[in-house]
């Protein structure tokens, strides 16, 4: 099997980054991670993309000079998936024409409930039963595109919302690596 080349964005922790490198080891997982971008110097996740030796580009540069910069490098690089990790800059509809159908996200709530921010406190301030995470194709509306995959969590009485998030998080690695498989199943 020939595996796609992916490109992770991340702006943060990178706990996702990594788990997607652990899987991409297999030598059955559909991808390598061929390269990492970081919106954020301070990112903690590009030590994982230094300790795997996986290529990396630090992009501080704002909106239009970002994209730019990041399109040449996807372009140049051969990228043929996008996986956004923790990456908490907006893409302009420019950025997502160009790779149509080819990014993909996970958002920390069981999708299409609770776009945006502070998804944890809003579904526990709802009492909600269960949440979770979703693996989506990234369109033109945040956190809007088709759904690839879903992982669920329940909410316990009186749930810490620190502990959820980490309960949830947990659940976002096997949701992040079963999307990439399922993209590619029958190709
Ligand atoms: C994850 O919870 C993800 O759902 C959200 O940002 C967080 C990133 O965590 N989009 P990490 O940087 O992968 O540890």
């Amino acid at each position: 099997m020939v595996k796609k080349r992916a490109c992770v964005f991340i702006s943060g922790k990178g706990s996702n980054l990594k788990s997607i490198i652990n899987h991409s080891r297999d030598y059955n997982f559909p991808i390598n991670v061929s390269f990492v971008i970081s919106n954020n110097e301070n990112a903690k996740g590009v030590y994982f993309a230094k300790k795997f030796s996986i290529p990396h580009k630090i992009i501080k540069e704002r909106k239009d000079k970002f994209e730019k910069i990041a399109i040449k490098e996807l372009r140049d690089r051969k990228i043929d998936l996008i996986c956004l990790a923790g990456f908490m800059k907006i893409l302009s509809k420019y950025f997502i024409r160009n790779f149509n159908g080819k990014i993909i996200n996970i958002h920390p709530s069981l999708l299409p409930k609770y776009k945006g921010l502070n998804t944890f406190q809003r579904a526990v301030e709802e009492r909600n039963e269960w949440t979770g995470c979703t693996v989506h194709h990234v369109d033109e509306k945040i956190d809007n595109g088709k759904i690839i995959t879903k992982k669920r969590v329940k909410i316990k009485s009186g749930e810490n919302i620190k502990k959820l998030k980490k309960k949830v998080q947990t659940e976002e690695y096997k949701a992040y690596s079963i999307a990439i498989r399922k993209l590619y199943a029958y190709n």
